[in-house]
């Protein structure tokens, strides 16, 4: 059945059937490494809470991996948000420049400082923070920039260091979604004050659940590693000076991060492998928008995203929801967070990108562990949707 009817937000999520044996989730782990064999060790030597060989190891390894000269390892991506705002002294009064459209961490992060995140629209060239929007966005009280590498691509981060530069503004980046991008030969993780990632199973790389900041600033990095525990003081144990939290990450963790981290270049390469085999199978649908990559960046295409054009027979969720009858899973694009309930009369202005990525945007299983034969099903499907519909413009 086609619904012709479109609606700003997203309907309830269909149903995953398994259809001819066939079941593919929007994403899955990948395990290829020597994840078991490091766990095992942890295990073994009965090192299984926040201390432990793999910790260092993780967080030096990784943070090079990216660029950067130090790594702090936390419980998420979230906790890494909110420590980078927190030991950069964000707090009560100041204000965060993030984009509308990103994940709930972001703007929740910055409330947790007790600052005011303050949104500004993305472009649909990128699906990232439109740069020549942030000027307006800026007050007295604005302490920091936080772009948000959307699904992998990286934003324009000489537009945006350039303004931070002008204002004396901090940037964290959320690079959340970006282990492996480059913007311009810079690795994303090296370019900002600080830079956050998260492992959640979904991620390139993963350990269960995970964060990480990174920093090239040495004293940014060693007041994050104290302020993630406790706020301990070197003086005496249970001696604290200064607010701290418990954003402690495990050995266990730890070991399956750096496991992960060995294989980064070829997890994100293979990423990619999938997007460009997606992009050759679907190129030919008018009515799709295939997702961005600009000029002198490495896009990692963590989640295969495409946008419905507005004229399309097919809404974005007929085909989510016969795409779940088919056994394919898929998500909806962010809501921004200008329409979330939980920030119900925080914001004015108009954000029409982002209600308009918001709107007609999915995306497609995006495992780093999918096969041809998984990619030509769901390619093979979408296009019968619209050839049912008759495909093209009426
Ligand atoms: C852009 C962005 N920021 C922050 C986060 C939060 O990460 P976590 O779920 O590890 O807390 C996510 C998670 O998916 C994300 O996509």
């Amino acid at each position: 059945m086609i619904n012709k009817k479109k609606t700003l937000l997203p309907l309830p999520e269909p149903a995953l059937r398994t259809y001819k044996g066939m079941s593919i989730p929007v994403c899955e782990p990948t395990q290829w490494g020597n994840e078991k064999k490091y766990v095992k060790r942890c295990m073994d030597t009965n090192w299984i809470s926040s201390k432990g060989e793999f910790i260092a190891k993780f967080e030096s390894t990784f943070a090079r991996k990216v660029g950067a000269g130090y790594g702090v390892g936390v419980t998420n991506g979230t906790t890494a948000l909110h420590l980078a705002l927190a030991a950069l002294g964000i707090g009560p009064g100041d204000e965060v420049i993030i984009p509308t459209f990103t994940m709930i961490a972001t703007p929740n992060s910055v409330r947790y400082t007790g600052a005011k995140p303050v949104l500004v629209d993305s472009e649909l060239k990128t699906w990232n923070i439109d740069a020549s929007k942030i000027e307006e966005k800026i007050t007295k009280r604005t302490k920091a920039i936080m772009p948000i590498h959307t699904y992998g691509h990286p934003c324009d981060m000489d537009a945006i260091m350039k303004i931070a530069k002008k204002y004396k503004l901090y940037v964290v980046e959320d690079a959340a979604e970006a282990h492996g991008s480059i913007y311009k030969g810079r690795k994303i993780g090296s370019i900002g004050d600080a830079a956050c990632f998260s492992f959640y199973a979904n991620k390139i790389i993963t350990t269960g659940e995970g964060g990480m900041v990174t920093t090239n600033d040495k004293k940014l990095a060693e007041n994050m590693q104290i302020i993630k525990n406790h706020a301990f003081s070197h003086e005496r144990h249970f001696w604290h000076k200064v607010l701290g939290f418990n954003y402690r990450m495990t050995n266990i963790q730890a070991a399956i991060g750096l496991a992960q981290t060995e294989m980064l270049e070829k997890l994100a390469d293979k990423r990619i492998e999938n997007a460009m085999m997606y992009n050759s199978l679907l190129k030919g649908i008018e009515e799709i928008t295939l997702p961005p990559s600009t000029k002198g960046i490495k896009n990692v295409y963590w989640m295969y995203g495409i946008l419905l054009k507005n004229w399309s027979r097919v809404t974005r969720d007929t085909i989510r929801y016969e795409l779940a009858s088919r056994g394919i899973e898929t998500r909806t694009f962010f809501i921004p967070i200008h329409l979330q309930p939980v920030y119900k009369g925080w914001f004015r202005g108009k954000y029409p990108n982002s209600e308009y990525l918001c709107t007609n945007g999915l995306y497609l299983p995006s495992s780093t562990s999918l096969t041809e034969k998984n990619i030509k099903y769901v390619a093979k499907t979408i296009k019968d949707i619209f050839y049912r519909a008759g495909h093209g413009r009426s």
